[in-house]
């Protein structure tokens, strides 16, 4: 098994696709993908892989990954972003969305999100893995910087401006409810590393089974809510629902 956190991020790209349909080869699309180590995995599966993402040292990178791998086809990698996505792929186009560690960086969620939903085929899903503020305001507080964790309780995913603040964080609560004013049915919210990235790697490195172990404590308490709360990373598969009405994505975004 490789590093913890790489493995855990995996599986949600695995149960992202088991709920989309298990046992189909798919058409995915993986947005702000980076260096493909998902998109390498997906293709070698058999599923036909889009990348698109705005860095031209990742896409450099997820070429050369896909040559280590042996792989002539299945992925197609393309410099763009998620504002100008319309320009590189055809609406309705695939059966599943990745959104992974995305929606912290571009200017405006909401905007991806129906973006993302114009691409998607009717019943499409998308499987978005986002930063938890709660697990940033517990790591801010262990590592001692008590102010920076009191200051981020009280923010808002709908008024984080990434440009002076950094990276977005959010709470289950604010994914689910930008999905929904988007159009999408939330089928799942799962946590993804309650412990990985605040354990020392010496340890998980050096004790024997200690590797084995958080991964299996990990993805028990990736079904609780208690724990998902509290999670580095919150993932939400869902689900299309073309009886939602779908904002334009050429128009203004409605309010987290
Ligand atoms: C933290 S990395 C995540 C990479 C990959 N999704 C993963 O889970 O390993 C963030 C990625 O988002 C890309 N990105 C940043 N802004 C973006 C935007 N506006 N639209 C699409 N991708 C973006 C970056 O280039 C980078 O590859």
């Amino acid at each position: 098994m490789g590093p913890v956190r790489t493995e855990l991020m995996w599986q949600s790209v695995v149960d992202a696709v088991d709920v989309a349909g298990a046992g189909d080869a798919l058409d995915v699309l993986d947005l702000g993908g980076g260096t493909g180590s998902d998109a390498v995995r997906l293709a070698a599966l058999g599923h036909r892989v889009t990348v698109v993402d705005p860095s031209p040292d990742a896409l450099a990178s997820l070429h050369r990954r896909g040559v280590e791998a042996g792989l002539t086809e299945g992925v197609n990698a393309v410099q763009g972003d998620a504002a100008d996505l319309l320009d590189h792929v055809a609406p309705s186009s695939f059966d599943l969305v990745i959104c992974h560690d995305v929606l912290e960086h571009v200017d405006d969620p909401g905007q991806a999100l129906a973006t993302i939903s114009t691409v998607l085929r009717p019943g499409g899903h998308v499987s978005v893995v986002v930063a938890g503020r709660n697990a940033a305001v517990a790591a801010r507080a262990l590592a001692g910087d008590f102010v920076t964790a009191r200051s981020l309780v009280g923010r808002s995913a709908g008024t984080w401006d990434v440009r002076s603040m950094g990276p977005r964080r959010f709470v289950v609560g604010e994914v689910e409810d930008l999905l929904t004013s988007r159009g999408f049915v939330p089928v799942a919210t799962t946590g993804v590393r309650v412990f990985a990235d605040l354990v020392p790697s010496a340890i998980v490195d050096t004790e024997p089974g200690a590797r084995d172990a958080l991964y299996a404590l990990e993805r028990l308490l990736s079904t609780s809510e208690d724990f998902t709360a509290l999670s580095a990373g919150l993932h939400t598969i869902a689900r299309l629902d073309l009886s939602v009405a779908t904002p334009d994505p050429g128009g203004k975004s409605a309010a987290l």
